[in-house]
Formats: C-alpha cells, structure tokens, sequence
C-alpha cells in the first residue's frame, strides 16, 4: 500500500516526504489555486521533489478539450498522471488517453457501480472520495469494500485509490479494506500525530518524571 500527499504545497511536501508518507501527489484545481502562485511552475516543482506519481486534473469540460490539455500536462513530465473526472466526457477522454497509455487517474468516483466502465477502459487509478460525502451528512465508508470487490471482479489493473481522508476512522477503513494507495491531506496527517491520548501521556510522563529529584535522574537524561 501506498500513501499519496493530497496538497499542492511545496512545503507540506517537503515535510511530510521526511516521514516516508509521500509515494506520490496528487493535487486538483481546488489545491492549486490555493498556493496562489503559477500552477505550471507548482506542478513542476512538485515533480522535481517527488519520486512517484502526481496526478494533475484536467480544468476543461468537454473531452476533445480534456485531451488537448492532457497532452500538455503529461509533457510536463515523466511522473504526470492525467486526473480526469468520472463524467461522461471524462469516460471518453479517458477512452481515447487509455489506448495511448496515458497514466490516468479517474477522480470523483462516488460509487462502486460508476467502475463498471472501466471493465475495458485502460486507467490506473480510481479515486473513490469518502470525506467529502461526508461533508453532506452521507457515507461512503460502507461502501469502501464493494469498490475493492468491484475492482477485483471487473478490472484488477485498476489501483483503488481512496481520496478526501478528512479522519483516522476514514484512513482505517480504506487501508483495511484493500486500498491500493490512499491520498491523505496534510491536515488529516497532522490529526494523526498529534493524537490527544498521546500528548497527554507524555505531558504526564515528564510531569512525574520531575517530580524525582534532579540527582537521582541526572545520570538517566542526557547531559545538556
Ligand atoms: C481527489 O481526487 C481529490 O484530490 C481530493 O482527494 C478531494 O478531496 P476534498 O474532498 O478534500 O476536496
């Protein structure tokens, strides 16, 4: 299993790769826009930083469009992995991209039955978005298992990619039901480690820790 970083920002990167966390990127029109900077140039230095794969969205609408900028993307280096949406003008673009063997990462998948087009349609990745169904008071964790099952059954090329981890709860339940690689915001990793219960328990360590007198604990710590 595989753990993506889902940001555009360099820094975030650059941070969490020192961990181990960051086999890959994967951004879209939301992230970069965030980084307010030239989303080229972002992209670009993404790719120098990172060895795997990063996933840059297309922003056209209608296919013929989608293909013309992925054809530009993915000239933008080895590692460009086309994100294209799960509508039907992605489908086609994706159609054509596939038999080019463009690396193609379909993104905004809500639904195990939205993979049954892909039984013969050659893409990499899908992206089943659990937290921001969510956000709207739905679920998608319950769903997590038929995306793996469906996969399996239709096309096992296809790396089940489980996007928009807002929780720890989401992030289990998509490393313990089969995800291939699981692209998780630098704010759900911050979540993780600076876990309440652990915090805590080390503030009460060392709360106890100095209440021994300093002699009898200055052999045990290092000298400073
Ligand atoms: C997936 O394709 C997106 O990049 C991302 O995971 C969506 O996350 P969000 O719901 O936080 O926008």
């Amino acid at each position: 299993m595989k753990f993506f970083l889902d940001t555009a920002s360099i820094s975030q990167i650059s941070f969490w790769k020192k961990y181990g966390l960051v086999n890959g990127v994967t951004t879209n029109p939301t992230l970069l826009s965030k980084e307010g900077n030239d989303a080229i140039k972002v992209i670009k230095e993404i790719c120098k930083i990172v060895q795997g794969d990063v996933s840059a969205q297309v922003t056209e609408k209608d296919s013929k469009n989608m293909i013309e900028q992925a054809k530009f993307l993915k000239s933008i280096h080895k590692n460009i992995v086309i994100k294209l949406p799960c509508t039907l003008s992605g489908i086609e673009a994706a159609q054509i991209l596939g038999k080019k063997n463009y690396k193609i990462n379909i993104t905004l998948g809500f639904d195990p039955s939205q993979l049954s087009v892909f039984k013969n349609i050659n893409i990499t990745y899908f992206s089943f978005i659990i937290g921001r169904v969510e956000d709207f008071g739905d679920n998608n964790v319950e769903k997590i298992p038929a995306v793996k099952e469906m996969i399996k059954k239709l096309n096992n090329k296809i790396q089940f990619l489980a996007a928009s981890i807002r929780n720890e709860r989401q992030l289990i339940a998509a490393a313990i039901n089969g995800a291939d690689v699981i692209t998780v915001p630098p704010k759900t990793w911050e979540k993780v480690y600076n876990n309440k219960y652990t915090l805590d328990g080390e503030k009460s360590f060392m709360d106890s820790w100095n209440e021994l007198p300093i002699e009898k604990r200055k052999k045990y710590e290092i000298k400073k």
